[in-house]
């Protein structure tokens, strides 16, 4: 039998107003519940910002340079990511499901590089992303490629299936090779990412015009690291990149090509949560990066 309700008078409060919090990150204040929980697991709440750690580059490229050995060279890695970017074969065997962060899943695939890299299909079910319990599923758009039309149809449809479940829809802007990565391009792409659906977007940083891109996109944008630089330049661009309204990057080659993969996501994370400028970071890296030589780095 249910306890008898004998306390004599209540706290309703009723002078006080429930809170109206604002959802803290950008273009997504009528979203749902569940998607903003997941995107609470990409983003963090306190800074806005996300590191994530993407290594899905074998979906096309195979076992690239410093993706030999996911398990051993990776796994290492992600307790300093808030965000895994990867593909499900890897999730499922390299990644403990102890691990607790978000994970984006990618969620489009076809050629390899040996082929035209815009003939994209989408490369998952909406039931495979609920089970792998994803926070995002990343699909690439070739804006001005040859297979641009289908590139955004995948990801309109992903958008559709992952809005059905609260699942956060990833739009990766892939600059063809002989395609100027400009700010006109990167607001064009971005833009279009973002009109279709797309529940935040990543690009490139470029040099001149950068918070043009940012401010033109109405949800959150993050940059992809792009071809190994000095670790220097690569916290540079992460710095400048927040600085000018990108809400984290989406950071592969840059760290696990690194001298010391280890310390360079960890001053990356400086950079991007804690807004160290460039050379602090930098110092950061080195210090940490000598230490663990000195220990005989892991
Ligand atoms: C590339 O197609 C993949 O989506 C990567 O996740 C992305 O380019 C970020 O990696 P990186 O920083 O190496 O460019």
């Amino acid at each position: 039998m249910a306890d008898a309700d004998t306390a004599a008078s209540k706290s309703y409060q009723a002078d006080v107003a429930q809170p109206k919090e604002p959802f803290f990150l950008k273009g997504s204040n009528h979203l749902d519940w569940g998607l903003k929980n997941r995107l609470a697991n990409i983003f963090n709440p306190e800074s806005g910002r996300t590191v994530m750690l993407a290594f899905d580059h074998g979906y096309f490229m195979g076992p690239t340079s410093g993706l030999e050995r996911v398990d051993l060279d990776v796994v290492p890695l992600t307790p300093h990511a808030d965000t895994l970017m990867l593909t499900r074969g890897i999730l499922r065997t390299c990644i403990p499901p102890t691990y607790t962060g978000g994970i984006v899943l990618r969620a489009s695939g076809g050629p390899s590089i040996l082929k035209e890299l815009s003939d994209e299909e989408i490369a998952i079910s909406i039931d495979e992303a609920i089970r792998l319990n994803v926070a995002a599923m990343a699909v690439q758009v070739f804006i001005g490629g040859e297979y641009e039309t289908r590139s955004i149809h995948n990801m309109t449809r992903l958008v559709d299936m992952g809005n059905r479940h609260g699942i956060a829809t990833l739009g990766v802007t892939a600059v063809g090779r002989d395609m100027a990565r400009d700010a006109k391009y990167m607001r064009l792409a971005a833009r279009i990412c973002a009109e279709l659906g797309a529940t935040y977007v990543k690009t490139y940083y470029v040099d001149d015009g950068f918070e043009t891109v940012a401010a033109s996109c109405p949800v959150p944008i993050v940059i992809a690291g792009g071809k190994k630089i000095p670790e220097a330049d690569a916290l540079q661009v992460a710095h400048n990149a927040v600085q000018q309204g990108a809400c984290g990057v989406d950071m592969g080659r840059n760290i696990f090509q690194a001298d010391d993969p280890l310390a360079m996501i960890q001053a990356v994370r400086k950079v991007v949560h804690e807004s160290f400028k460039p050379s602090e970071a930098n110092e950061f890296y080195l210090a940490l990066k000598k230490e663990r030589e000195e220990q005989g780095r892991s």
